[in-house]
């Protein structure tokens, strides 16, 4: 059977786009650059991009292209050996496909909710004691029970991954894209342009912008910043081998990956500016220092920022519309995660991609019910702290030391050459083979010697 492919380049680059703009790019890249020196960040930020990301992305498209399939196919044609990588991939995809979603489906309760703003004014104790249910009464004994309000929208966002997938890589994941994306961009400088022209909007940026060069010197923030490069991308875990395995022929392999990580890092430098706008905003309202309002994560979007939309002039618009927004750059990026495990079944078993689609969103399906109970915060933050600070950059790690010291690197630097229009010198090479892994090193050395101590 002939290879799904997609149907333009745009819609190729849409797709990666919309794998690598996720949750992290809004509610982890603001608070990041904010703490680690602000307008400084960018840096050591820029150097991780340029060292690490685009160089992986590169190798990554052009592995996918060359060999044709998801991480098990690819690594097993490269040497029968790594097959077990390719594997490891797709079971980390896996397992951040069942956490992810949780958070998917909690941003379609808040867009819902966010209309009439019915979270009410503490909205902190409405997050964690009315809709997870934690705390209280509550506590222990309801755990393992699942909770409705969290599982229906869960099943809304499997849904429509699932009918991205089912469908095929044209028909559904780029059709999907099309959408998705220009409508995400949209969205946000819509709500950009709204957000600056309130009181306290540019103080926020000041925040974020303001430089500390004092903050270069310290490796932790290289190492925040290399960390947040890999995971930004949705390199490592299958995706980007998968999606670019159905790029045609010919194709401009190093152009696209430069798109790809440009159009991310950029997008993130944006939510960037719109989360600092709402939070300078709302410090100003609260007549506060921003410093007190500043969050990230799960603390960002489901406490900070709807107390920040209740003091908004016209709440019932510019609530649903950030809302609305987190949910498509979730769903984007999970239909590439179940994409990539999809994709290695469909390769290994020779599975129609119906069948293959239906038994990997039924089974996540049942598995991420888990996320729905009252004990789903807890295994939330154990899970996504395991995967960002040790699982992904251990992936990458193992990937480039098979691919720079065991396998020939070299061959995919001439295939990428071969068929983009402008060629990669050794640089290339040079970053993927030291600087990136010295790196990682560093990095996942430093965060198991935290875990464990
Ligand atoms: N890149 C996505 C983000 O920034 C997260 C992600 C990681 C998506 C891994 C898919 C796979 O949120
Ligand atoms: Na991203």
């Amino acid at each position: 059977m002939k290879r799904e492919q997609w149907g333009s380049r745009a819609g190729f680059i849409l797709a990666a786009v919309g794998s690598a703009i996720g949750l992290g790019n809004i509610w982890r890249f603001p608070y990041m650059a904010y703490e680690n020196g602000g307008g400084a960040f960018f840096i050591p930020y820029l150097f991780a991009m340029l060292t690490a990301g685009i160089p992986f992305m590169i190798m990554e498209f052009g592995m996918g292209h060359k060999y044709r399939g998801a991480a098990p196919r690819v690594f097993a044609r490269l040497n029968s050996k790594f097959e077990w990588l390719g594997w490891f991939q797709v079971m980390l995809a896996a397992i951040i496909a069942v956490y992810y979603v949780a958070v998917i489906g909690w941003a379609i309760s808040y867009f819902n909710m966010s209309f009439t703003q019915s979270w009410g004014s503490d909205t902190n104790a409405y997050f964690f004691s009315e809709f997870l249910q934690l705390g209280g009464d509550n506590g222990p004994s309801k755990l393992g029970s699942i909770q409705w309000h969290i599982a229906i929208p869960m099943a809304i966002a499997w849904a429509i991954t699932f009918a991205a997938i089912f469908t095929g890589v044209k028909g559904g994941i780029e059709r999907a894209s099309k959408i998705m994306m220009p409508l995400l961009f949209l969205m946000v400088i819509a709500l950009i342009a709204r957000m600056i022209m309130l009181p306290g909007a540019l103080d926020g940026l000041n925040y974020l912008f303001e430089p500390d060069f004092s903050k270069i010197a310290d490796p932790k923030v290289w190492s925040a910043a290399y960390g947040q490069i890999f995971f930004t991308l949705s390199v490592g875990f299958s995706i980007m081998l998968a999606y670019s395995s159905y790029l045609p022929e010919k194709s401009d392999i190093t152009n696209n990956a430069f798109m790809t990580v440009l159009i991310n890092c950029g997008f993130s430098i944006i939510a960037g500016i719109l989360i600092f706008a709402i939070l300078g905003n709302m410090a100003h309202e609260q007549a506060k220092p921003l410093t007190e309002v500043v969050s990230s994560g799960v603390g960002l979007a489901f406490v900070t920022i709807p107390s920040a939309i209740n003091l908004l002039p016209a709440p019932y618009i510019l609530g649903p519309v950030f809302f609305f927004a987190l949910v498509i750059a979730g769903l984007s990026s999970h239909i590439s995660i179940i994409e990539a495990v999809t994709s290695a079944f469909i390769d290994k078993l020779n599975l129609s991609r119906k069948v293959a689609a239906s038994l990997v969103c039924g089974i996540g399906f049942v598995v991420s019910m888990s996320f729905a109970t009252n004990g789903g915060l807890l295994l939330l933050d154990l899970v996504d702290y395991f995967m960002n600070n040790i699982a992904l950059l251990a992936s990458c790690l193992i990937e480039l030391l098979i691919m720079g010291w065991i396998i020939k690197l070299s061959d995919i630097h001439k295939h990428v050459n071969n068929i983009s229009e402008f060629t990669i010198g050794n640089w290339f090479e040079i970053c993927l083979k030291f600087i990136s892994p010295l790196f990682l090193l560093v990095i996942l050395g430093t965060n198991i010697y935290t875990t464990i101590t």
